[in-house]
């Protein structure tokens, strides 16, 4: 816990630091890229699914900072705009399920209902209110049955915030922003420049640094996948940037926002063979990979195999602890799960909501290689001790 609080502290002291000033791209000198503990590439990749919002309300500085802390690959977070076009990390286009919205009287008459991905929603809606609105609400806990107890202590980020959080990690942690709703941001909030939210998000990433094709050097300095359901925004934005990209792929009785198509259609060999000229892989439902039956599993489909066999890697969303989440075959088990989707299914990165099960399970099955961390520990001294001495 201590070390959590002393991370926290610097990270707090740097955003706030950050938000007076114009956000400007850290110096990597700052950053000091070259010498932290590099990504681990050898094992799929822990995903810490808005943070570690299993402990703590999910896209806050705490859940991330407590993901990375528990061992996360890639801290992932969904991006919105606000209606003076300021980008933050929140999921629902609605603030009510995880903000302290409806206490405030102040914005009882912002409720409004809008359509939605081909539905009415109603509610306090995040493109109704400025950036400055939205920093005085509080994030809580979206699930009754998780830890209450950080309700009402941290603020909703914005996109460049989070990203802070990640290049000032002690090791190289990776980001995973999702372009989230973009038919709906650009139907109701503007720029004045005339860009739309594609080039917003893009824009951002590009400010920080981050680009270059996976596994390249630039991307293994910081590591990024880019993800949306919004097929057309991820061929969009491909013209501006060749970072990775992770195509969602939604419920089986979903059609995509953009492109109205069916998930027979998106998961076809056809369509993977097309969408793989812009992605390298696919983020699709763990249920519609391994259908239930009763809340047993049932026989998985070949999604995974036909995917493999484009060279596109899968990561299936999301895996949680609760009994509730967990099919019967697993016993109330997360670590079985684990064991069956790493060891049976075979996938390549998992969204999960502990990243600290997660990474203990790796750990125990997968462990960084003994050998290949004092090898980079020895090629890390002998770097400083060639550069202190001028050779
Ligand atoms: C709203 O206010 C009530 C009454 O003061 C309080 O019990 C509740 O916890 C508050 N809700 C949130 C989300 O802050
Ligand atoms: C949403 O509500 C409006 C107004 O009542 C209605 O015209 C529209 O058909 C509804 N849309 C959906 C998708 O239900
Ligand atoms: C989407 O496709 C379905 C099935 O073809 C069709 O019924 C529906 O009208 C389409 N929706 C839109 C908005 O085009």
């Amino acid at each position: 816990m201590a070390a959590f609080w002393h991370i926290s502290i610097i990270v707090l002291v740097l955003l706030s630091r950050e938000s007076n000033a114009n956000p400007a791209a850290p110096q990597h000198s700052q950053l000091d890229v070259n010498h932290r503990k590099p990504l681990q590439t050898f094992r799929p990749y822990n995903i810490a699914h808005r943070g570690s919002n299993g402990e703590i309300p999910e896209e806050t500085t705490a859940a991330y900072l407590r993901a990375i802390e528990e061992g996360a690959d890639f801290i992932e977070s969904d991006i919105l705009a606000t209606k003076d076009g300021h980008l933050i990390c929140f999921h629902d286009v609605t603030l009510d399920a995880t903000t302290d919205i409806a206490n405030h009287t102040e914005f009882a008459d912002r409720k409004r209902t809008y359509e939605v991905e081909r539905q009415n929603v109603t509610g306090w809606f995040v493109v109704d209110f400025t950036l400055g609105e939205l920093k005085s609400l509080r994030v809580k806990q979206r699930y009754s049955f998780r830890d209450q107890q950080y309700n009402g202590k941290y603020q909703i980020i914005t996109f460049d915030e989070y990203i802070l959080i990640a290049l000032y990690a002690d090791r190289v942690v990776g980001i995973y922003p999702e372009l989230k709703n973009p038919i709906f941001i650009n139907e109701h909030v503007k720029w004045s420049d005339g860009k739309k939210f594609e080039d917003r998000f893009v824009e951002t990433l590009l400010k920080y640094g981050y680009r270059g094709e996976y596994m390249s050097q630039d991307w293994l300095k910081q590591p990024l996948f880019i993800q949306s359901f919004a097929p057309s925004s991820l061929v969009y934005m491909s013209k501006m940037t060749n970072s990775p990209k992770i195509f969602l792929i939604d419920d089986t009785t979903v059609r995509t926002q953009d492109t109205n198509q069916s998930y027979d259609d998106i998961t076809s060999n056809g369509y993977l063979a097309f969408i793989r000229k812009y992605v390298v892989g696919i983020g699709p439902w763990k249920d519609t990979i391994v259908p239930p039956l009763d809340n047993y599993l049932g026989p998985p489909t070949d999604l995974v195999a036909r995917a493999h066999a484009l060279n596109l890697q899968v990561h299936p969303y999301t895996f949680r602890n609760e009994n509730v989440y967990l099919h019967l075959d697993f016993h109330q088990d997360p670590y079985l799960e684990y064991e069956y989707w790493l060891g049976e299914i075979g996938v390549d990165g998992l969204f999960t909501d502990f990243t600290g099960t997660l990474h203990r399970f790796q750990e125990c099955t997968a462990p960084y290689p003994k050998n290949q961390k004092t090898a980079e520990a020895l090629l890390q001294k002998i770097t400083y001790m060639i550069k202190d001495s001028g050779y």
